[in-house]
């Protein structure tokens, strides 16, 4: 559904160039959870850029069902990502003034009564009925990560890009927006990038990082 084909990103920063992504081939499935583990600096949030659209590849070029990054850089690529990807963030980026409603409409294409419909299902789904109407700074931090994943969910989209949305959680709320976010496996594919392996139990594959390059792939789950 999504490769990437020999796709780098490289940054120069005084003299030397550094290859945070060096000729990365991957593939998303549709429906499966992809999980990107590495250290940190490895390369994983620069691969999702790249795989996300939210930057330019330098070399190399992704396809989203065939259709060329490099080809949709007049505008496109950005209604692609509006239209088709969610994105959660380790930061939660709330609207402090919105509700928890609110927030969730923010990532709405459009304010229709199917989208009203689908955000009451998602707090439903995602346990945050009785927060409905608050504001991001009456809920924990779990309960603000699970609105930044209704938020991406949406549009129903058909990846969503996960970059360490569990890093600022403990454990055990980790594991539960984790959970919460691998139920959308099958609806769209899931790439979710940790430092944490932890975090990757319930997912189908497991690709790791290192420098910039892919140096191991996992199956799990039997899938993938
Ligand atoms: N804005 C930037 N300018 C220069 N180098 C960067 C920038 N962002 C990341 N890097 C470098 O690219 C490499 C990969 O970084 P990153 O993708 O953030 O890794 P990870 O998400 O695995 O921690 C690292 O060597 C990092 O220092
Ligand atoms: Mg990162």
């Amino acid at each position: 559904m999504l490769e990437t084909h020999a796709v780098s990103l490289i940054y120069r920063n005084g003299e030397g160039v550094t290859y945070a992504v060096n000729k990365v081939n991957v593939a998303v499935k549709h429906g499966e959870f992809l999980g990107l583990v590495g250290p940190s600096g490895s390369g994983k949030s620069s691969l999702l850029y790249l795989m996300s659209g939210l930057k330019d590849a330098n070399e190399g070029d992704v396809t989203f069902e065939g259709n060329s990054y490099q080809a949709m850089r007049n505008g496109k690529l950005i209604d692609l990502r509006r239209t088709r990807y969610g994105f959660i963030f380790q930061q939660h980026f709330l609207i402090n003034y919105l509700t928890v409603f609110e927030n969730i409409m923010v990532g709405a294409l459009e304010q229709s009564e199917a989208a009203r419909k689908r955000a009451r299902a998602l707090i439903g789904e995602l346990g945050l009925e009785a927060r409905s109407n608050r504001l991001p700074w009456q809920l924990s931090i779990g309960q603000r990560q699970r609105v930044a994943i209704a938020r991406a969910l949406i549009n129903e989209p058909a990846i969503v890009f996960a970059d360490e949305p569990t890093a600022s959680l403990d454990q055990t709320t980790g594991h539960q927006v984790v959970d919460l976010l691998a139920q959308y496996r099958g609806h769209g594919s899931i790439v979710f990038v940790t430092h944490d392996p932890e975090m990757l139990t319930q997912a189908d594959r497991v690709i790791r990082m290192r420098d910039g390059e892919i140096v191991g792939e996992e199956k799990r789950n039997g899938k993938g």
